[in-house]
């Protein structure tokens, strides 16, 4: 059984590494997986990103952004999740278009519908099957950045708390607006119990 999985949350959240140790719990068990993340995934796709997270790019317009992440996400489901779908694997993407709206969409005040408009173009109506929506206080999420040596600072990362606080509310909107895909989960928790709780709403999602 083929699912497109996405994983959406602010700045440390702990997403991507719950989404490695998922990727691994799961291929234990036998499912073939992809994991995969945005904006980037494929050669095309990554170089877009390159453009959008350059720190020198001070002078980019929020909108030319927001069709930069629409046409990065395009290709990497082209090249990428179509095709994993299409041979029943487990698709696990690090941030999807939930992203846009809330970044784009809410955050950055170009309007939730707008961006899903620009999207419906992009992805051909593509939503994915589950959305896992690692929550965290903007507070707590970029003081474990700030400790983590390890992960580099991006451009989006340098934005003022208020900026992140708005990511935080128009992600918790989109979850009430798509509550059949979406799971809230609370990732203010350690790494193992978060890990845990994705684990058994992915599990609930395949025994649908
Ligand atoms: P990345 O380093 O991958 O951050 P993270 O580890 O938090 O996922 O950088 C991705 C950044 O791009 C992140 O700040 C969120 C932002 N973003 C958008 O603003 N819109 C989008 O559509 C996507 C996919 C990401």
């Amino acid at each position: 059984m083929s699912l497109f999985i996405t994983f959406e949350g602010g700045e440390g959240s702990g997403k991507s590494s719950a989404l490695r140790l998922l990727d691994e719990k799961l291929r234990a068990e036998g499912f073939q997986t992809v994991l995969t993340r945005e904006p980037g995934g494929t050669p095309i796709a990554e170089q877009i990103r390159n453009v959008i997270l350059d720190r020198a790019n001070t002078a980019m317009d929020a909108r030319t952004e927001a069709l930069l992440y629409a046409a990065s996400r395009r290709q990497h489901l082209v090249e990428k999740v179509w095709p994993a779908i299409k041979e029943g694997k487990l698709v696990l993407c690090d941030r999807y278009l939930d992203s846009s709206l809330a970044y784009q969409g809410g955050a950055r005040g170009l309007g939730i519908d707008e961006v899903l408009n620009v999207n419906l173009f992009a992805t051909e109506g593509t939503y994915p099957d589950l959305t896992l929506l690692f929550d965290i206080e903007p507070e707590l999420g970029l003081e474990r950045i700030a400790k983590n040596a390890q992960r580099e600072v991006n451009r989006l990362d340098l934005e003022k708390i208020e900026f992140h606080r708005g990511v935080r509310a128009t992600f918790l909107s989109l979850a009430k607006r798509y509550p059949e895909r979406f799971v809230v989960l609370d990732a203010s928790k350690s790494l193992e119990e978060v890990v845990e709780d994705a684990y058994r709403a992915i599990k609930d999602r395949l025994a649908k």
